[in-house]
């Protein structure tokens, strides 16, 4: 009973062995003293654990496996004491974002000071451990154990949250910049396969971001399983990084929301692809193409779609890849309130969409959802 004890004991669920002393050390930066102690507090029993008030100066010098930031990211003083150590930030395998008000522009913000995952303050201590403890998560695997950034994920993280900051505050778009972070994510899916990938973004972001490299990334797949061309390629991952751009529009409260949602929010929801689509019209570095998949992709063969209830014959082919892989994508994201589906029943799904979606194209886009 002693050594059952001894084994399940929270405290030592690791063994706590000398050998991984060094692996979790886990670094806290706060804006407060009262958030400081309360984020130390939570992880004192399953870390070693090193506080800083992001006011004070910079001495971490052990690399810490994670980094735990807890800060009101509209404060300038915080943003640029994070900026000053972004150097050291960069190092840890993990850095966990901990937002007191959450928002695209704080979201936004904190991917752009290189976080891997944003949650809110009040997260609560069972998700904040689960998160830092994750097994899975840390390093991809197939890079190695490094303690470098995964740097094509943090690139298109970083490219999706600035595209939601500019609608936001009303700046210019970065087009050349996002097209360019779907070229990254070609290139890696080619390299390293969609499982890779889909793991990946979803081990290290949440929400929309995390849908947008998700949706980017199985059209992706799907384009290079039905062997498109470069130009065709270009024009769906460009599609899939911008077709929810109108959400930035839509209170995180809503796109969040765990539960259902009422005719209201779901109205609200719904203007989405309208909206992205007069965002991204007055750019001229946007092909008609791409502008048709951002306010159709919610459109169904049936008619019964939205915001123009189109017919199939007026549904082009860009757009159809894109609403499979669409939906495939909210089927199996990560939400901190939902656990994924699995890839064969969210397929299966799919397959029930009588009518809605094309027949030919589910059909191709079996061995993407199972086998790629
Ligand atoms: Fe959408
Ligand atoms: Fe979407």
């Amino acid at each position: 009973m002693q050594n059952a004890r001894t084994i399940l004991s929270p405290v030592n669920a690791d063994g706590i062995r000398e050998k991984e002393a060094a692996r979790s050390f886990v670094h806290v930066l706060a804006d407060t003293s009262d958030r400081l102690a309360g984020v130390c507090t939570i992880l004192e029993d399953r870390f070693a654990v090193a506080g800083e008030r992001l006011d004070a100066e910079a001495k971490l010098s052990q690399v810490p496996a994670a980094i735990v930031i807890r800060a009101d990211l509209r404060d300038v003083d915080n943003i640029a004491a994070l900026k000053r150590r972004a150097g050291k930030l960069a190092k840890a395998k993990k850095r966990i974002f901990l937002l007191e008000h959450s928002s695209h522009v704080g979201i936004s913000q904190a991917y752009a000071l290189g976080a891997t995952l944003v949650l809110p303050s009040t997260v609560g201590r069972t998700k904040l451990l689960a998160a830092l403890t994750d097994p899975a998560d840390g390093s991809s695997a197939a890079s190695g154990d490094t303690l470098q950034p995964d740097n094509a994920v943090e690139a298109a993280a970083t490219a999706v949250a600035s595209m939601f900051t500019a609608v936001t505050l009303g700046q210019p778009l970065d087009i050349d910049g996002t097209k360019e972070a779907g070229r990254q994510i070609a290139d890696r899916i080619t390299e390293r396969g969609l499982s890779e990938w889909l793991s990946t973004v979803r081990r290290h972001h949440e929400g929309t971001y995390q849908h947008c490299l998700l949706v980017t990334g199985l059209a992706i797949d799907f384009g290079l399983s039905l062997g498109v061309g470069r130009a065709d390629l270009e024009r769906l991952y460009s599609a899939a990084m911008f077709h929810d751009i109108g959400k930035a529009q839509i209170p995180l409260a809503i796109l969040d929301k765990p539960g259902r949602l009422d005719a209201e929010e779901r109205a609200q929801i719904e203007t989405h692809p309208a909206a992205g689509h007069a965002f991204l019209k007055g750019h001229d570095k946007i092909s008609p193409e791409i502008l048709d998949a951002v306010r159709h992709h919610h459109e169904y063969l049936d008619g019964s779609g939205y915001p123009d209830a189109l017919c199939a014959e007026s549904i082009g082919d860009i757009v159809r890849i894109l609403t499979i892989s669409d939906i495939f994508a909210a089927l199996i994201e990560r939400r901190h309130y939902k656990p994924t589906m699995p890839r064969a029943e969210a397929y299966n799904v799919l397959c029930g969409m009588n009518g809605k979606l094309e027949k030919a194209l589910v059909h191709s886009f079996k061995q993407v959802a199972l086998t790629r």
